[in-house]
């Protein structure tokens, strides 16, 4: 039966799903029914990714196995470590995420998804895994060496640990945190498409994480963040942000930072983000680049507001981790490192009632056209 064609699958539900929710109009996001906004005041990233992947809020003994089953998984083989070693120190951290990622799954044999027991594995081995191989590449690049999980440490306080050689200052360890709650998950985007697609073919998840992270790279998805801080630097002060935006738009540029497919309103996300900003800001010092943002927010504002457009997650995370003094090529890993919950809780889910995505097309070329040898061919 032929359909209407929507370019981007815009409006077409793609999965019925009960892992989280958006309402675009209202601005509101719910994981398994709980708002954001009192996931990032109460629970732990951890925390979070359980109740994605699990469907409900661990109990105490629960949460304990959970926790010590990721720190029992966070090294990451040699193997891979030397592979990386390998990989050119000037490429795209998330190109070496995701063959990190891939190559994984060669360690790792199981491919049976159906195999309960063996996919919870898999998805602790990748929540815990990916934050070390973030780390990892931040520092082998450079020529460091990577260095080893500490098991005293929570997610946040680790991965900065791992990164910096020193246990960070408890502020930035809660603040980071609710980055990665903010980053866990988003409905039907379309790095979680893409693994569900891969994930339908009955791939093994390392190969469903490894698709999603090509897919979040690109700079219309969680690439932008790293944009919008390229772009805050390159206005400077806040009394250059007029003539930028009013530049960027009139020579129809898009804003970085700014829209969305769903959200008619400001991104609650970036409302937490923003909060976080002020609350990191007024403890350990301000940004210059968070005052150049409010003012972009507010020019652009008045030229984009009309048009639902509103800042989107990406504003203000960059800036949160810039001055945590992490590296911007970094911001999109960082994405990854905590959507690969969201990623696995929809794999899971697909799995329950998998069926093969084989959309359809709508055929725009020519038919019998007819083959012409090569040397009649003008
Ligand atoms: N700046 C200026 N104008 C914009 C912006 C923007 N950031 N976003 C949308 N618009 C305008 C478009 O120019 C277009 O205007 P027109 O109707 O006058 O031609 C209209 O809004 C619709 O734009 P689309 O791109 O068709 O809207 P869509 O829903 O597909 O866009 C998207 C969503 C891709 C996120 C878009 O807003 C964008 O490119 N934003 C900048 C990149 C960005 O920040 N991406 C991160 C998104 S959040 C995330 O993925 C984690």
């Amino acid at each position: 039966m032929p359909h209407d064609f929507m370019p981007g699958l815009a409006g077409v539900p793609a999965a019925k799903s009960a892992i989280s929710d958006v309402d675009g109009v209202r601005g509101v996001l719910e994981y398994r029914g709980i708002r954001i906004e009192d996931l990032c005041a109460k629970s732990s990233y951890l925390e979070t990714a359980y109740l994605l992947l699990f469907g409900h809020l661990p109990s105490k003994s629960q949460l304990m196995k959970w926790t010590e089953d990721i720190i029992h998984h966070r090294r990451v083989k040699f193997t891979i470590l030397d592979m990386m070693k390998c990989l050119p120190e000037h490429g795209h951290p998330m190109d070496a995420l995701q063959a990190a990622v891939a190559a994984l799954g060669m360690f790792y044999p199981g491919r049976n998804v159906q195999d309960v027991e063996n996919n919870y594995w898999s998805a602790v081995r990748l929540v815990a895994k990916l934050p070390t191989i973030v780390a990892a590449w931040a520092r082998l690049r450079r020529g460091d060496e990577a260095i080893t999980p500490r098991d005293d440490l929570g997610v946040s306080e680790n991965f900065l640990y791992m990164l910096t050689e020193s246990a960070p200052h408890p502020v930035w360890a809660d603040a980071f945190d609710d980055c990665l709650i903010l980053h866990a998950e988003h409905t039907m985007n379309a790095s979680t498409f893409t693994g569900m697609v891969t994930a339908s073919t009955l791939a093994d998840p390392y190969t469903v994480v490894a698709s999603s992270i090509g897919s979040l790279k690109g700079p219309l998805h969680g690439g932008a963040n790293e944009e919008v801080v390229q772009m805050l630097k390159e206005i400077g002060t806040p009394d250059r942000a007029k003539d930028f935006v009013e530049g960027r738009l009139r020579d129809k540029h898009k804003l970085m930072g700014f829209g969305h497919r769903v959200y008619k309103v400001k991104d609650p996300r970036a409302v937490i983000l923003q909060s976080i900003c002020e609350r990191l800001f007024r403890e350990c010092g301000s940004s210059p680049l968070y005052q150049v943002a409010q003012e972009v927010e507010r020019v652009a504002g008045k030229l984009l507001n009309e048009k639902g457009i509103y800042p989107n997650v990406d504003f203000y995370s960059g800036i949160i981790y810039d001055k945590m003094g992490i590296d911007v090529d970094l911001f999109t890993p960082l994405f990854a490192m905590a959507r690969v919950s969201g990623w696995l809780a929809h794999w899971l889910e697909q799995l329950r009632e998998n069926k093969l995505f084989r959309p359809d097309q709508i055929y725009a070329g020519e038919h019998d056209r007819p083959y012409i040898p090569l040397d009649e061919r003008i």
